[in-house]
């Protein structure tokens, strides 16, 4: 078994963590979902139970194995998504967003297989919650990180979502960037906090990226205790 600095830094805290994509149904066997496999918010949820923290790992559809010592709650929709997460912030100490939540979900789902009949069809779609901003409403003591995936003026975009959302830490990266992103087993991230940015990571495999996010998270957990 490996041993890391990190070990037993998060032990007594609570952390939940979001991953995966939520999939919204149009009819029992249509969907509409994303690429996201999981792999950065996976990563993370290992990190942090290695670390000693208690870990609820909030999971949509995803191509990993769930990480050994983590209680797994399945959420299909963003609408279930978000009942599972509100249902379990109030004792949580960090609230780790890393889901990519669908923004639009059919307004209409359909009981039984949709019939191909007409030439040309209109699918109507209606917002969806956004969780990650009722969190940052509803948050007291809880120290809350969100990620972004942008295509351009990351900078700018990242502080908006900060601000908007009232997240402690946001994580962003750049979805173009080769080595970043949706599928791959590596990221290049920035985070930010409300003061700007905090740590620009080279590309680095999402387990390290994980690591370096938890061991930040930590040191201010620790500055908020004292
Ligand atoms: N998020 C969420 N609920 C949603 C949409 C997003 O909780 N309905 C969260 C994501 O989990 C992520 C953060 O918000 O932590 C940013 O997601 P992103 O898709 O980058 O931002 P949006 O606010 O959806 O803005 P847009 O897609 O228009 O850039
Ligand atoms: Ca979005």
């Amino acid at each position: 078994e490996q041993h890391f600095a990190e070990d037993g830094r998060l032990k007594g805290k609570r952390v939940l963590i979001t991953a995966g994509a939520t999939l919204e149904r149009i009819d029992p066997v249509r969907y509409i979902s994303n690429d996201s496999s999981g792999k950065m918010g996976y990563a993370i949820a290992e990190a942090a139970a290695r670390m000693g923290a208690d870990v609820t790992l909030v999971s949509g559809k995803v191509s990993v194995p769930v990480p050994p010592g983590v209680t797994l709650v399945q959420a299909e929709s963003t609408l279930e998504m978000r009942d599972a997460v509100l249902s379990r912030m109030d004792d949580q100490d960090v609230i780790i967003k890393a889901a990519a939540v669908a923004d639009y979900r059919p307004a209409e789902q359909y009981e039984h297989k949709l019939k191909k009949t007409e030439d040309e069809m209109t699918m109507r779609l209606v917002k969806n919650p956004d969780i990650l901003q009722l969190v940052g409403e509803r948050k007291t003591k809880q120290l809350v990180v969100g990620f972004a995936a942008e295509t351009r003026d990351l900078e700018k975009f990242a502080m908006d979502k900060l601000q908007r959302k009232r997240c402690d830490l946001l994580v962003a990266n750049d979805v173009t960037l080769e080595g970043a992103g949706f599928g791959t087993d590596t990221n290049i991230v920035r985070i930010f906090d409300a003061s700007g940015l905090v740590e620009a990571l080279p590309m680095l495999g999402k387990r390290e990226v994980a690591s370096r996010l938890l061991s930040l998270i930590a040191d201010r957990l620790t500055k908020g205790d004292a």
